[in-house]
């Protein structure tokens, strides 16, 4: 039995920019089926990085904050596959209930990409992440810490190339 710790990663971004580049670095290092859940208060930046995660994946349009849809579908391109990419903000998620009867745990069906922020409003329907992300104010910029916690997404931040004001 092979034996190996899981990938973990911490930086601190300085300015948007380097939330920015770290939403770059993800999307190339994104793999079908993987759920990110992104963690931090109101305002820590989770939605600036999706932003930067999907224009760098190749998507043209707008980034709106989920906050009443709850959630938002996106289609990218990965290798020459059309990947869904679903967006989600949970926070004002009501209960459990609402989760289910919406439908989004069908969206976590191992081929989309899934990424969650406000995952706590919603423990225990939620299927679980491959990467927690969180990002907490620190000076004028922010930390950010990358824990993997499955293969899928240890592998992607093996393959994740990042470093801060590159
Ligand atoms: N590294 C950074 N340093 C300083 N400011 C940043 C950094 N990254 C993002 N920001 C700023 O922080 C704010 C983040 O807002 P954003 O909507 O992304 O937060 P959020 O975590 O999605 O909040 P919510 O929980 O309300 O959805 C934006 O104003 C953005 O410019
Ligand atoms: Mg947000």
């Amino acid at each position: 039995m092979t034996f190996y710790s899981m990938q973990h990663f911490t930086a601190h971004l300085h300015d948007e920019a380097a939330t920015a580049a770290l939403g770059s670095a993800l999307a190339r290092a994104l793999a079908p089926g993987l759920t990110i859940y992104l963690h931090g208060d109101l305002g820590a930046g989770k939605t600036a990085l999706t932003r930067a995660l999907l224009h760098a994946a190749g998507h043209a349009g707008t980034v709106k904050s989920p906050t009443y849809t709850l959630s938002e579908p996106y289609r990218i391109d990965l290798g020459g596959r059309a990947v869904g990419v679903i967006h989600f903000d949970l926070y004002r998620m009501g209960s459990p209930e609402e989760f289910l009867d919406a439908g989004f745990r069908e969206d976590f069906n191992g081929d989309n990409i899934c990424i969650v922020e406000w995952p706590e409003k919603a423990d225990r329907v939620l299927p679980p992440p491959d990467i927690d992300l969180y990002l907490t104010v620190a000076g004028n910029g922010r930390d950010v810490e990358l824990q993997a916690s499955t293969a899928l997404g240890n592998s992607c931040l093996q393959s994740l190339k990042f470093a801060p004001n590159m």
